[in-house]
């Protein structure tokens, strides 16, 4: 199993990956285009040449950033790839300078495993609301907001 950065040819298997959760409302869908507009976000796990997950770090301001579209395929989830890529995630906020991680997400328990912890969506700086304008479900957001500190020289 590999973790390593998303490539062009990933984006066709994680559009498909995302929006096969998403169609079952388990997380928000991606377009193609969003995809490869924010291409150098994205992290995939192979097993062989096989993309089996992927999640995203996309930063928002000097001192936030948010993991998104974290997904791992049916039959290869609970041996730890979604571990892998949120602790990738984590651990490239801290390398480029950014003190706060946050999600939005139906799975809260997921992300309390690494420390996040639950918060009040009206806590989140507003300039973070800017893609939930074209979300379906806007204004209506049923998902779980979450933060994650990190520590300096930890
Ligand atoms: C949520 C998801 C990413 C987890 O990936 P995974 O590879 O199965 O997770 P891991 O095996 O690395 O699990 C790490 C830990 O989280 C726990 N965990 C996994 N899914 C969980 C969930 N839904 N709720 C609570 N804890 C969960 C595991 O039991 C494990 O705990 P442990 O360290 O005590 O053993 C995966 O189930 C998935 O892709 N789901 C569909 C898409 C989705 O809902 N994404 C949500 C994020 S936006």
């Amino acid at each position: 199993m590999k973790l390593e950065k998303a490539r062009i040819s990933d984006v066709p298997e994680m559009h498909k990956l995302i929006n096969y959760f998403a169609d079952k409302g388990g997380m928000l869908a991606r377009s193609l285009s969003e995809i490869y507009e924010n291409l150098r976000d994205y992290f995939v796990v192979r097993e062989e040449e096989r993309l089996i997950g992927c999640a995203a770090l996309h930063v928002c301001w000097a001192d936030l950033a948010e993991i998104k579209s974290v997904a791992v395929v049916e039959g290869k989830q609970e041996q730890g790839v979604g571990a892998r890529l949120i602790k990738t995630c984590l651990a490239d906020a801290k390398d480029i300078g950014i003190s706060t991680v946050f999600c939005l997400t139906y799975k809260p328990g997921f992300f309390e495993k690494f420390g996040f912890s639950q918060v009040d969506k009206m806590e989140l700086p507003r300039k973070v609301w800017t893609e939930c304008y074209r979300c379906p479900k806007f204004p209506g957001c049923d998902e779980v907001a979450l933060i994650y500190h990190i520590k300096a020289g930890a």
